[in-house]
């Protein structure tokens, strides 16, 4: 699948954002290293700190989909109110326990900027191999 079809599941994922507080709509998309895509939208809650971000809830997409597909080859990660849109710390945490490769995110051109997961966007992390 193309890097642009997959941007283009978190588009569609966005849509769907339930975001009335922050009003910052949320798409992600997963690609699993068997090809399959898995979406998720940010969703808010009226207790604030609940919100769960649009990453996390494409890597519950994910685990819940197939037990046996849980490598995450790339993430791309897009929103109407800000691009580049870079997952959050947390998020982070998340996409790491699952491989991710790499980060894919708008440059605010038009076009895509592909990261490295383990050099620029979680360097030096945690994750299940060390315990
Ligand atoms: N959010 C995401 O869903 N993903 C990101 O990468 C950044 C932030 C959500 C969380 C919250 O619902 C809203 O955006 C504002 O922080």
């Amino acid at each position: 699948m193309e890097l642009d079809e997959i941007m283009d599941a978190a588009r569609e994922a966005a849509k769907n954002a339930y975001a009335p507080y922050s009003e910052f709509h949320v798409g992600a998309a997963i690609l699993t290293e068997s090809g399959a895509v898995h979406a998720g939208c940010n969703v808010e809650n009226a207790s604030y700190g609940l919100a769960i971000c649009a990453e996390r809830n494409a890597a519950a997409a994910m685990a819940l989909a197939d037990p046996d597909d849980r490598e995450i080859r790339l993430v791309a990660v897009h929103s109407p109110g800000a691009a580049p849109c870079f997952p959050c710390g947390a998020c982070r945490q998340v996409l790491r326990e699952f491989g991710c490769e790499e980060v894919v995110v708008e440059d605010g051109n038009g076009g895509l900027r592909r990261l490295s997961f383990e050099r620029d966007i979680l360097p030096n992390s945690f994750g299940p191999e060390a315990l």
